[in-house]
């Protein structure tokens, strides 16, 4: 691969496997997914003053996406060198794509408990277990097609079925914006689909900023085109929440509950 000049200033160091040497399943974000983020990073540095350095941080899953660790660590070595030569690159983008590609290998994202096909679940404190959603590496079908419902309730349950064995109190977080989607709401019991609420947009987290991605992890036009439209016409702070086409919704219930 041809070297890109704009990403020199990061030759020194954050590289920790050569570029265009993915292993073939390594989880590949498209380069538009962090073009996205990076602009609703600058523009909250542009409404509240503060550095885009901070902001990248705070308000994008860029950090989680570079594999840098699960919460943001503004004194983490590897993060400060990125967002040093952020500064000085001419395509900040670019730059975080390459970052990306280097540190595909490293475990990202929230690491699972447990796992069955595409649900996991992660301890979140005494009596809580997170619930997480993951594609996989399958790119033939979507996970959440009608044909798939069968397999990923069976998962569910599988899955379930370990957590309710943690203890009688034990209950289960969910928090995303796929409980919009009837084709992930279909999975749940209603009882469980009515104690969703919307929360306040987590921004470094992909339960959030998933709604913007493909299977295959390339950018869904149409999502990506409505938040740029509505990010370019916010002037206030309070309004950035609302450009993300979806809410993020929240619910906590008895491990039990979910249980068809
Ligand atoms: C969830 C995910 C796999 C869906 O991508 P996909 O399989 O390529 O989605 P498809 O385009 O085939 O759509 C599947 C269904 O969801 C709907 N959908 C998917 N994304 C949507 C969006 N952003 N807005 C509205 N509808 C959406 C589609 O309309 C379709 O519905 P239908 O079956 O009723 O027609 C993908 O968004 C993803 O990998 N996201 C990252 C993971 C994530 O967000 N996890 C949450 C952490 S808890």
């Amino acid at each position: 691969m041809r070297p890109n000049p704009s990403l020199e200033p990061l030759r020194s160091g954050v590289a920790l496997s050569p570029v265009g040497h993915q292993p073939a399943d390594a989880e590949i974000y498209s380069l538009e997914f962090f073009e996205l983020q990076l602009l609703f990073a600058a523009k909250v540095a542009d409404l509240t003053g503060l550095p885009l350095a901070e902001t990248v941080g705070s308000h994008t899953n860029i950090y989680v996406r570079l594999a840098m660790g699960p919460r943001l660590d503004g004194a983490n070595p590897a993060w400060l060198e990125y967002v040093a030569a952020l500064a000085h690159v001419r395509d900040r983008a670019a730059l975080t794509y390459e970052v990306h590609l280097q540190r595909a290998r490293l475990p990202a994202g929230p690491q699972a408990a447990a796992s069955a096909g595409c649900f996991s679940y992660a301890p979140l404190g005494p009596n809580r277990v997170r619930l997480h959603f993951h594609p996989g590496l399958q790119r033939s079908d979507s996970p959440l097609s009608l044909v798939n419902q069968h397999r990923r309730r069976q998962e569910l349950t599988a899955l379930l079925s370990k957590i309710v064995l943690l203890g009688p109190d034990i209950h289960v977080v969910g928090a995303s914006w796929l409980y919009n989607l009837n084709s992930y709401r279909r999975l749940f019991p209603q009882r469980y689909l009515d104690s969703l609420q919307p929360i306040e947009p987590p921004y470094q987290r992909l339960p959030l900023w998933g709604q913007f991605l493909h299977r295959d992890r390339s950018v869904r036009t149409v999502a990506a085109q409505r938040f740029r439209t509505r990010l370019a016409q916010t002037a206030k702070l309070a309004e950035l929440g609302s450009c993300f086409p979806l809410p993020v919704l929240s619910a906590a219930v008895p491990a039990a509950w979910l249980i068809p």
